[in-house]
């Protein structure tokens, strides 16, 4: 394992760098006096390093000269300030690995030393539960050793994808905003099965489990949506009657619509 002797340092230590942390420390990937984290947040950090037993950093600028790998978990606004920070102090050693949506790889190599190794990366939060899946593109100056490092920071939370930078805007509208998309739609589950009688409880076990379950059908056999929905539509059945209502309404066009609309506020907030 590429990452198992190296230090890692998180700048931002909110949920994404928690859900990365818990991930590589379940996973037993590295250990917890391997990690540094630092945020501006001083009652989140402390709270932080005492849940996971890692190092709290006293600024961003001790954790980038505490480690081999610095992951940027702060929001993209401040994203360039963190950087300008972080730059004295960075070696070409290093691997930066950012989680900001749509900070390009040029954005950041330019607010870094040159030939600093970057990698940009959209995980998701379902990593918080190691059920996540990551795209990764590497920057110009990124060897395989800083992929590899960057591959393995990622596995510990789920699956990974190595893509180009230029399906980074439709991998953060698909799949960085698309557990949202999944909870809108449990919500009017939720809410339907409520008036039809069902208590909040009880429907929403159904309907979680239902999600939980259809998710996990796909992922074993590997098959086509559509084929496992036609298998529970029987002719002139309940399902049938409920996808001719959902058509009806146009909800695919709508969820087209919402990705392309989550892809162009990506490439707006890179811009
Ligand atoms: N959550 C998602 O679904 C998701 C998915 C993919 C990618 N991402 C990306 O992951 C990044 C982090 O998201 P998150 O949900 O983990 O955010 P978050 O929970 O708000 O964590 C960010 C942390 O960084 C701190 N911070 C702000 N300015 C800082 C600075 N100058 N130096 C050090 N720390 C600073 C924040 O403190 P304050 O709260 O005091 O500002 C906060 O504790 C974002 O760039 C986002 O685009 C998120």
């Amino acid at each position: 394992m590429s990452i198992h002797n190296i230090h890692i340092a998180f700048i931002g230590a909110g949920n994404m760098a928690e859900a990365l942390i818990k991930g590589l420390l379940d996973a037993h990937i590295t250990s917890s006096d391997k990690l540094i984290a630092a945020d501006v947040n001083h009652a989140r950090l402390t709270w932080l390093a005492e849940e996971y037993a890692i190092t709290p950093a006293l600024s961003n600028t001790d954790a980038v000269g505490r480690a081999e790998m610095i992951v940027l978990a702060v929001k993209p606004q401040h994203i360039l300030q963190v950087l300008a920070e972080c730059a004295p102090s960075a070696r070409t050693t290093q691997t930066f690995v950012s989680i900001a949506a749509g900070i390009t790889l040029s954005r950041l190599e330019a607010a870094l030393p040159p030939r600093t190794a970057v990698i940009r990366a959209m995980p998701n939060t379902p990593a918080l539960v190691q059920r996540g899946v990551t795209a990764i593109a590497r920057g110009t100056y990124a060897h395989d050793t800083d992929f590899h490092r960057a591959r393995d920071l990622f596995l510990a939370v789920g699956k990974v994808l190595e893509l180009p930078e230029s399906l980074m805007d439709a991998v953060t509208a698909v799949s960085g905003s698309g557990p949202a998309y999944v909870f809108y739609l449990m919500e009017a589950m939720i809410a339907a099965a409520t008036t039809h009688g069902l208590s909040l409880t009880d429907a929403h076990t159904l309907v979680v489990e239902t999600v939980r379950g259809a998710g996990e059908l796909a992922a074993r056999f590997h098959e086509d949506p559509r084929e496992l929905r036609r298998r529970v539509t029987s002719p002139g059945g309940t399902t049938e009657a409920a996808i001719r209502a959902l058509d009806a309404r146009k909800v695919k066009d709508a969820l087209v619509a919402a990705i392309a609309a989550a892809a162009n506020r990506s490439r707006e907030l890179g811009a």
